[in-house]
């Protein structure tokens, strides 16, 4: 399982400089694939949402568009006038990778469907995803990236990485929300 995590996120895994934390994200997919009971093979039919129809796209892809599109944002950011915060790139990248890793606890595979596991009744992704990253020793700042992507950051303090995922989770997501209620103009 750890090699097929390295190959399938292996190009954003190369973008991460510090070699603990890249291991680190690496074995928290590993924990959470073990967990959650899922093989090789399965992970890449992990619909991303099971909030919306999502045409297709898989766990995977979503996780690397969201973290790519977090990356873009902030370099263009960076690139374009020098903003009154530093955004920690190898934090961006680890957060991106990790923010959606609870859902293989929240999601459960039963004849070839998906659905909401009894574990992400207890507790939805971003406080599963956080509990793991917690228990792999990974700083508190990945954590408030995780725990804090989605609704349950609403209002709460936040890193800069964590804002940057979230709008690049929600870039992913609405869309396909706004394909299914008829209002995204195609
Ligand atoms: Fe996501």
């Amino acid at each position: 399982m750890k090699a097929a995590m390295e190959k399938l996120f292996a190009v954003q895994l190369a973008k991460i400089e510090d070699n603990d934390l890249r291991e680190k994200v690496v074995s928290v997919w590993v924990t959470a694939a073990r967990d959650g009971g899922w093989t090789e093979e399965q992970l890449t039919e992990i619909p991303f949402t099971l909030l919306t129809e999502t045409h297709g796209v898989n766990l995977i892809q979503h996780t690397i568009a969201v973290t790519e599109g977090a990356i873009g944002l902030a370099n263009a950011i960076e690139d374009t006038y020098e903003p009154p915060f530093k955004v920690h790139m190898d934090w961006l990248v680890a957060g991106g990778l990790l923010h959606d890793v609870g859902k293989l606890l929240e999601i459960e595979h039963n004849d070839g469907n998906h659905q909401k596991s009894y574990s992400g009744k207890c507790a939805r992704h971003p406080i599963s995803g956080a509990i793991l990253a917690a228990k792999a020793g990974l700083p508190e700042e990945i954590i408030n990236m995780i725990g804090c992507h989605a609704k349950e950051g609403e209002g709460r303090p936040q890193r800069v990485e964590t804002v940057l995922i979230h709008q690049a989770d929600f870039a992913t997501f609405n869309p396909m929300v706004m394909l299914s209620k008829g209002l995204l103009i195609i």
